[in-house]
């Protein structure tokens, strides 16, 4: 990939990722319009906003938006940047209003962004104010389209996209569905800030690191490479889901795995065993759930922890992982309990999630060196893009870039 007129990728199978696409500051500009603006872009759950002036603030790439819920109880959302002179208008991340005022000149915004009123309108004493042709509902709060899929709520500017019905598409729907059986609540929020590119996050979604660099994972057999493992690919969409089973391992194979690596030790012991010993939420045996819904939505299960991660990119070099952890609305208090214990491995210190916060940053350190070269990524094949049994793949990890590339309109031109 060179400049914005005539970007390139160096294998059109996706079997090599330059390392310019995680450093460059006109690519990351470019995201925003061709990515995030085209697509939709997860903003929260309507859980989060239940009753009439509920709003929290999301993002659809770097672009700040308030998801809100009108007086009717209809979900809006509204780009969070004043008609007037473009102020910040809400400046508290989540809360309950009926109207919004701007700060700076108090210009005050409804429910669904629109212009309710504004001081001087007709100056003073006759002199001064608006023009008379001023028409307050042009200068509403940038609005965009809302739908909603089993509680979890999605916007876009574009005009012309179709459903988030068909957007989510028919691979990823029934995981979703699984999830959500039962009625979500929300047990609270992590926020990790991770001095890395926000597709590396992407990557580590979709690759086979989980029994590796997580060495608690792979030592008390939440993830681990001999499980029962699918990798689902919706390749026209862009996302794809990882699920992993419990499957009373054959031991020996287990090691064998491992072999020559420091990894698994059989003869780790937890000093207290309880965190592990919590009642599974489905009787399917499925440790872990990995989905995710292209551009920056992951959604998933590991063990009994359940949440939503929106990964928010904050530069070239840096994003937030934004976590919803979730339990059910018919969990009782044993089972609430548990998940907050499990609520361990996750967040920016979980015994898991602390160790992917590093993954990213090492590689944004290393591929500094490298700024004209490409990642390698064969494991699982080179070529044709189909599901895998296994998790010795990197197929899923093609298969994004693939649709990133798409959105972004680079060509592949076989220089690997
Ligand atoms: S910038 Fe918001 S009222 Fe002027
Ligand atoms: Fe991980």
């Amino acid at each position: 990939m060179n400049t914005r007129q005539t970007p390139e990728w160096p294998a059109s199978d996706f079997t090599r990722v330059p390392f310019r696409v995680f450093m460059d500051e006109d690519i990351e500009q470019l995201e925003q319009e061709r990515v995030f603006d085209r697509v939709w872009c997860y903003l929260g759950m309507a859980i989060e906003v239940p009753g009439p002036g509920d709003y929290i603030v999301a993002y659809v790439g770097r672009t700040e938006v308030v998801l809100s819920r009108d007086e009717e109880g209809r979900l809006a959302a509204f780009v969070n940047s004043c008609s007037h002179r473009g102020a910040q208008v809400v400046r508290r991340i989540r809360g309950n209003a009926m109207s919004h005022t701007c700060p700076y000149h108090q210009w005050c915004f409804g429910a669904r962004g629109e212009l309710l009123g504004l001081p001087l309108l007709r100056g003073v004493k006759g002199k001064g104010g608006m023009p008379e042709d001023f028409d307050k509902t042009a200068h509403g709060l940038k609005a965009l389209r809302v739908e909603e899929y089993k509680g979890l709520v999605f916007g876009t500017f574009s005009p012309t996209i179709g459903s988030l019905h068909d957007y989510l598409g028919p691979r990823m729907r029934p995981q979703i569905d699984r999830i959500f059986d039962r009625k979500p609540r929300v047990l609270g929020y992590y926020r990790q800030r991770i001095p890395a590119n926000w597709k590396l996050y992407l990557e580590n979604l979709k690759d086979h690191h989980g029994a590796l660099l997580h060495l608690f994972h792979a030592t008390f057999g939440i993830a681990r490479p001999t499980m029962t493992a699918r990798v689902a690919l919706d390749v026209e969409r862009g996302h794809s889901f990882t699920h992993l089973a419990d499957n009373d391992e054959d031991k020996v194979q287990v090691r064998a795995a491992y072999a020559g690596t420091e990894q698994y030790r059989e003869d780790y012991r937890l000093d207290d065993p309880s965190f592990l010993q919590v009642e599974p939420d489905y009787d399917d045996r499925v440790t872990n759930v990995i989905m995710s819904i292209f551009p920056n939505l992951m959604l998933g299960q590991v063990a009994n922890t359940f949440q939503t991660r929106a990964i928010r990119p904050k530069g070239k070099d840096e994003f937030e992982l934004f976590w919803t952890y979730l339990a059910f609305e018919d969990d009782d208090d044993e089972a609430i309990e548990g998940k907050l214990r499990q609520s361990n491995f996750i967040g920016p210190a979980g015994y898991i999630s602390l160790e992917d916060g590093e993954a990213g940053r090492m590689v944004q350190i290393g591929i500094a060196s490298r700024p004209h070269d490409s990642s390698f990524v064969e494991m699982g094949g080179r070529g044709a893009l189909e599901d895998a049994d296994n998790i010795s793949t990197e197929v899923a990890v093609r298969a994004f870039w693939k649709r990133y590339a798409e959105a972004m309109a680079i060509d592949g031109d076989d220089r690997r």
